[in-house]
């Protein structure tokens, strides 16, 4: 089953970095393995760039921003470079979905929702790059004042391995819309698709410089990128501790940072909602990407009236879940690397050991390598709103359950913990509708909906230590840019 991919990505077993339009190595030649999370097998690598490597990736993007045909290109040629690369991606709409696949072992269908998505984002800001504009501002007699919005320079983006393809979209298209260039340094876990896009990126007529990929180590290339001097704005999407480090790092020379960093969201079910309708979103919210997902939604609280009758209907479809290889497009693929399975069934034993009550278990296809990295999905119940589960990140297919008797304690629970990036709201209640979507901590409220994979239009970050910042939307094209405030005296 997992032999017939080989031959789709077959054309490039070592990919390489990508530095002013050139594709290239190391300067020491480094590598790093290439593994497919679906059978733990290595299929190609990567260049495991260091300190030099990030140095010339900076200047070539530096002189991108000052001296190339980029540094005067008119706002609608930078957002026809975006639209051109949109259609390239379109067409290697396959071999993307199915590389992405099988670099970070979701199954292919997500792949392709990824690629969807990804698409999206270049449309969204190819459109968007002449549509910003600054202000005008009534102020003294005799004087007109006016500002514009300016690119910051050489932008470093800093990506996770869970969506790489989607997150590299959302950072390339709202820096190159407003003019910036860029670095962009993949999670060493997940580079492939990366390096694909910033070929396209090439063959979309992109100026050499203006798009830089990196590949390489967080503690190496990521590191050196976001304590360079080089560097004038950094945007990340990981987890909280890198986030602080890299934060710590800009710090050095006071640059500007965007801070995607996960989140531990819940969804609040109130007894008068369409369970029917909830439940497979519920699901989904949870099980999408193998809960690999920052806005996974992971706790569920439940209005303790029908608290027993939605945990059955959770436990019986969870009972279903079924993990395996990316290829075979089950309802999740593996984790993405053997640390993070086990980091996730440390949370699963720990949980019980605790004593949580285990509603449901998934299970892993039979057919599934067992050099694989999979996690049967778990269900847990009448969760401690202070246990470890509740509070922290897991990053996989681990959902919890927790009761309320009022909106007052839904609430104080859903904000019990020091995420805030999303919230689903179940409820036919319009007055409680608009109360709770207020008064939940979280860049984004979905009610009778929940879901934040696409919906590219829409502004997505963290309060609390979810992050800061946004991305996504046109609130995007404010962060990678800054205001230029000019004033002229006329009287
Ligand atoms: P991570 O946050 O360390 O990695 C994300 C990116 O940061 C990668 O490109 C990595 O190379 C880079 N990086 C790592 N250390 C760095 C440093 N010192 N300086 C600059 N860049 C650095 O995440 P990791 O270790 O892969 O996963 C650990 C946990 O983080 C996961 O279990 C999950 O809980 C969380 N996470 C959350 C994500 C989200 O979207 N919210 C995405 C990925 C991980
Ligand atoms: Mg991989």
């Amino acid at each position: 089953m997992l032999q017939n991919l080989t031959r789709i990505v077959a054309q490039d077993k070592n990919f390489l970095s990508i530095i002013n339009g050139r594709r290239i190595g190391a300067v020491t030649g480094k590598t790093i393995p290439v593994i497919c999370p679906s059978d733990g097998l290595e299929f190609a690598t990567i260049p495991a760039c260091g300190v030099e490597d990030v140095n010339h990736a900076v200047s070539a993007a530096r002189h991108a921003f000052d001296k190339g045909p980029f540094a005067r290109m008119p706002a609608f040629e930078r957002g026809r470079l975006l639209t051109r690369l949109g259609l390239l991606i379109e067409k290697h709409g396959d071999e993307l979905a199915a590389l992405e696949a099988r670099d970070t072992g979701k199954p292919i269908r997500q792949g392709k929702a990824d690629v969807a998505a990804t698409i999206r984002y270049y449309e969204f800001y190819g459109g968007a790059a002449d549509k910003i504009h600054g202000d005008t501002i009534p102020f003294l007699d005799g004087y007109t004042a006016l500002t514009l919005r300016e690119p910051h320079g050489v932008v470093a983006g800093i990506t996770p391995w869970n969506y790489p393809m989607q997150i590299m979209a959302r950072v390339v298209g709202a820096a190159i819309a407003m003019g910036n260039t860029l670095v962009i340094k993949p999670a060493e876990d997940a580079s492939l698709s990366t390096i694909r896009i910033g070929e396209l990126a090439i063959e979309a007529g992109f100026p050499d410089g203006v798009l830089n990929i990196i590949t390489g180590f967080g503690a190496e290339a990521g590191a050196a990128l976001s304590a360079h001097p080089g560097v004038d704005y950094v945007t990340f999407t990981g987890s909280p501790v890198t986030g602080t480090a890299i934060q710590q790092a800009a710090a050095t020379h006071n640059r500007g940072v965007t801070m995607e960093l996960g989140g531990k969201s819940p969804q609040l079910v109130f007894a008068d909602a369409d369970i029917e309708r909830a439940l497979p979103v519920l699901i989904n919210a949870i099980i999408q990407n193998g809960g690999q997902t920052c806005s996974a939604g992971s706790r569920i609280l439940i209005e303790r009236s029908i608290y027993r009758d939605v945990a059955s209907e959770l436990g019986a479809r969870f009972d279903n879940l079924v993990a395996g290889p990316h290829d075979a497009d089950l309802d999740l693929g593996p984790m993405i690397n053997a640390a993070q399975k086990r980091r996730v069934e440390n949370y699963i034993t720990g949980a019980a050991e605790a004593g949580g009550e285990v509603i449901a278990r998934g299970s892993i296809h039979v057919d599934a390598p067992l050099t694989g990295f999979y996690v049967a999905p778990v269900l847990f119940g009448t969760v401690d709103p202070a246990a470890v589960l509740a509070q922290e990140e897991v990053f996989g297919p681990v959902l919890s359950l927790f009761s309320f008797d009022d909106e007052e304690e839904a609430i104080r629970l859903a904000n019990g913990t020091e995420y805030g990036l999303v919230a689903g709201v179940w409820t036919k209640d319009g007055a409680r509708q608009h109360r709770v979507a207020k008064r939940v901590r979280a860049g984004q409220v979905y009610v009778n909906a929940y879901g934040a994979g696409g919906g590219v239009e829409l502004p997505f970050g963290g309060f609390k230590r979810s992050g800061h910042g946004r991305e996504k939307g046109f609130e995007a094209l404010y962060d990678m840019s800054a205001t230029k405030t000019i004033v002229f005296r006329h009287d």
